[in-house]
């Protein structure tokens, strides 16, 4: 063999081995992740998840073929086995593991990883597109402001030097306006609905890139006041704000030891 035919069966055998190698350290890194999910570590809940979960599927392989009833009120048929998996699919996991955290620490995500994350979120189901929703950023003083349009939305008169110190449990604030737009065919209680899409896409989105957060309402975040500080027009919807900032190491603590299972999925489906 030629010496230049030698070297590049070398770098082929050698490419595969890199081949193999990486498949390989994909599926442990897989099973690892699997493995420490199933272990608790990303809390007690988690893995009863996961149990439920493979307790499903080994009852769905038992069970019998469907049985023949008529087309109304059967209820759900679940004898089909599912390929649904909240275990081994990251998405699904973040999705099912996802907790508001109502204490948040200091640290916040900066203004270019909110445009990252609305740039993520704007993937939500939008009835021709319009786009019925916005974010407001309060930070700082700011929240103060918000403080102040609730005071007065209240009725509240605080003695000088004291504020109302409810939006300044987080350092990071993101009110939502649900915005809907004049259209035939779409009505406005869809707009709503994909504007409250939003925000849970972006709380979801959060809680995958590692912060914390909380969203909160309240009676007063529609009154003239606080519509007024949001700079809202009168088809418009303020829904809720959104305190954002670091998880705190202690409730990383706390969430490691909580037991709070899902609720059980069949409650939310049904047949006509
Ligand atoms: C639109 C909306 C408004 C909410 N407003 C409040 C609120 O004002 N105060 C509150 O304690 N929780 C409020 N929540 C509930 C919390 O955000 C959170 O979902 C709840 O505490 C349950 O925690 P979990 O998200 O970990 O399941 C609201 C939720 C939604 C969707």
């Amino acid at each position: 063999m030629s010496k230049h035919k030698k070297k590049s069966c070398a770098k082929d055998a050698k490419h595969k081995d890199s081949e193999q190698e990486s498949k390989k350290h994909e599926s442990k890194q897989r099973e690892r992740a699997r493995a420490l999910f199933l272990n608790g570590e990303t809390g007690p809940w988690a893995k009863k998840l996961a149990e439920a979960h493979d307790e499903a599927v080994q009852n769905q392989d038992a069970q019998a073929a469907p049985t023949n009833c008529a087309p109304t009120n059967c209820g759900p048929d679940y004898s089909a086995p599912t390929s649904i998996d909240l275990v081994a699919d990251p998405v699904l996991h973040a999705i099912s593991t996802r907790r508001s955290i109502s204490k948040v620490g200091p640290e916040t995500p900066n203004d270019s990883d909110l445009r990252e994350i609305i740039r993520a979120i704007s993937s939500v189901a939008d009835h021709k597109g319009l786009c019925p929703w916005r974010f407001l950023i309060i930070r700082g003083d700011d929240r103060l402001r918000l403080g102040a349009a609730l005071d007065e939305a209240a009725g509240e008169h605080r003695k000088p030097g004291q504020v109302n110190e409810k939006p300044l449990r987080a350092e990071l604030l993101l009110a939502l306006v649900s915005s809907p737009q004049p259209n035939p065919k779409v009505p406005d209680w869809e707009q709503h609905a994909t504007a409250a899409g939003a925000g849970h896409l972006l709380e979801l989105a959060l809680w995958q890139a590692g912060w914390g957060v909380m969203w909160r309402s309240g009676t007063l975040a529609n009154a003239p006041a606080v519509r007024r500080l949001h700079r809202l027009s009168e088809n418009e919807l303020l829904m809720g704000w959104f305190y954002i900032g670091s998880v705190p190491e202690a409730y990383r603590a706390r969430l490691a030891r909580s037991t709070r299972p899902l609720p059980d999925p069949e409650q939310f489906l049904d047949t006509l």
